[in-house]
């Protein structure tokens, strides 16, 4: 006999806690595969419709995700990147061999003045990364000065005689990435004091305040962070952190199996299903973790943790280069990303900012486009639906649930997984409400215990597939997208109690958001 999955949640509406930064909604988009060229960028004179070689179907398909910043230009390929040859006249440009991806030539047309364009053209703020690998802190000083700088100087000259007048806005400044492997190859105490001198030259001009972001560790590698932390901080929490930089990033990936057999991205087993789902809840612990070791140093949380990758990595489709990573994406990657959002917003003390990778035609994308076709994925709608948690105030949920667990797996790979994922979050006296039943098969009703208000006008969407491996292809892109849903009922309240109760039933393997007002 089946066993009931029931779960209990009580949220208190009127006690919002810490603001979900916006920036946890971010996007990464590197000179990788055909994320830039082919996917954002076509040039001037291709048949599909740009403004000045930038896609125009991209950019709206993601202007509807109210996208809050853009990474760019790597990854990897940030420390290998100098930013010089991408500004000028285009057929005057130095061409380059992309070596970490694919080792194929880069003519850079795509540079700094499409960048900034392509920003402009989302209403993203811009998040330029660096290069320290392979770099110098004159280049990175210069590019700076070349972004931000008003009034008369070498840089601005430059800029000017490129056709850009007035200098741009750009908040968020990455010193390097991954500095311990692609970034240089680095112990953390010696990158350590690399990342303060270069932050000392990324001067804020111009009233352009720079966010500096550290190049920082992956998955849980608590000791690198300990050590941006300490240069930060020798003295630990007796004192304030230092602020030669400002955020600290974090990389974490979503896999199945080890990195020598990540497996596909459509072709899976219920038990990889429910690994995958397990290895993205991990997000939470990991974020656990680097975020005490912060604490011991910056109690205040001064210092952001900027998870600026995360996402699913899996073998490259069939036929396709493997440095490209393009990979399909079904119903399971969007609940990585539903359930990977929870967890952010319920560390949004300490995690300012995420990015996932990457948004098109790369890793955990968005778009995937094939010549002038262009298809949102299942994960595109999960940040289509939960956009409404931008700046809202997250709210706690406490849940108490009964059979909402799977195990998976034999022997040394057998684990367990809480299938029911949910959160909150107001703003101006709109509530959002994200559930997940990661169950494959089973249902779940959740009932609610909504406190401290009265919650109306509740509407419900609901993103699920006949399947947990759907997807949406060229030929086929609506195969999964969200629609509304009515399984829910608003419970009436004896006479004098302040609140609202909601059961909700959850179909299997899907993602749905509530939305109403709380008076
Ligand atoms: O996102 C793909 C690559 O993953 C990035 O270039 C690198 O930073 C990470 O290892």
């Amino acid at each position: 006999m089946p066993t009931r999955r029931t779960a209990r949640a009580v949220v208190n509406v009127d006690l919002p806690g810490p603001q979900i930064s916006r920036h946890l909604y971010g996007h990464f988009a590197e000179h990788l595969g055909r994320c830039i060229y082919g996917g954002f960028y076509v040039g001037p004179d291709s048949d599909i419709p740009n403004e000045a070689g930038i896609r125009l179907d991209v950019v709206e398909a993601l202007r509807a995700l109210n996208i809050p910043n853009l990474r760019w230009p790597g990854g990897c390929f940030a420390d290998e990147y100098h930013w010089k040859d991408g500004i000028g006249p285009k057929d005057e440009r130095p061409t380059m061999i992309n070596t970490n991806w694919g080792d194929v030539e880069e003519n850079n047309h795509f540079g700094t003045h499409e960048f900034m364009a392509l920003c402009e053209l989302l209403g993203a703020e811009p998040y330029v990364n660096g290069n320290v690998g392979s770099g110098t802190v004159r280049e990175m000083s210069e590019w700076v000065e070349y972004l931000t700088r008003d009034g008369d100087s070498p840089m601005v000259r430059l800029r000017r005689a490129n056709g850009r007048e007035a200098p741009w806005r750009v908040p968020f400044w990455g010193i390097g990435n991954e500095a311990w492997g692609c970034g240089g190859n680095m112990r953390a105490e010696h990158y350590a004091d690399l990342a303060r001198r270069y932050a000392t030259y990324c001067r804020d001009q111009a009233g352009n305040k720079l966010y500096r972001i550290a190049a920082g560790a992956h998955d849980r590698d608590y000791a690198w962070t300990e050590a941006l932390m300490k240069a930060l901080n020798p003295l630990g929490c007796t004192n304030r952190p230092r602020g030669y930089y400002q955020g600290i990033s974090l990389h974490y990936y979503t896999l199945a199996g080890p990195w020598h057999a990540k497996g596909s991205a459509t072709d899976f087993t219920e038990d990889d299903y429910y690994r995958t789902l397990a290895a993205a809840r991990a997000m939470d612990e990991i974020l656990a973790g680097h975020s005490r070791v912060m604490d011991c140093y910056d109690s205040g949380a001064q210092v952001g943790l900027v998870v600026d990758e995360w996402g699913t990595w899996w073998d490259v489709e069939p036929g396709t280069n493997p440095g490209f990573l393009f990979q399909q994406n079904t119903l399971r990657d969007a609940l990585v990303a539903s359930v990977t959002f929870d967890v952010f917003h319920q560390h949004a003390r300490r995690v300012v900012m995420a990015n996932i990778a990457q948004t098109v035609n790369v890793l955990q994308a968005m778009l995937l486009t094939e010549g002038n076709q262009l298809v949102r994925t299942p994960t595109y709608h999960v940040f289509e639906m939960n956009k409404g948690h931008q700046d809202a105030h997250n709210l706690s949920v406490h849940l108490s649930t009964e059979g909402t667990s799977r195990a998976y797996g034999e022997g040394e790979l057998r684990g367990e997984l809480e299938t029911l994922s949910v959160s909150a979050s107001v703003k101006d006296g709109d509530l959002l409400v994200s559930l997940t039943n990661l169950d494959a098969g089973e249902p779940v009703t959740v009932n609610f215990d909504l406190r401290g208000g009265v919650v109306a006008d509740l509407t419900g969407r609901i993103l699920t597939a006949a399947a947990i491996d759907g997807h949406n292809r060229p030929g086929e892109p609506d195969a999964v997208v969200p629609a509304s849903f009515d399984g829910f009922t608003v419970a009436d309240r004896e006479a004098g109690a302040f609140g609202v109760g909601l059961t909700v039933e959850l179909p299997p393997h899907s993602f749905v958001t509530l939305a109403g007002r709380v008076g």
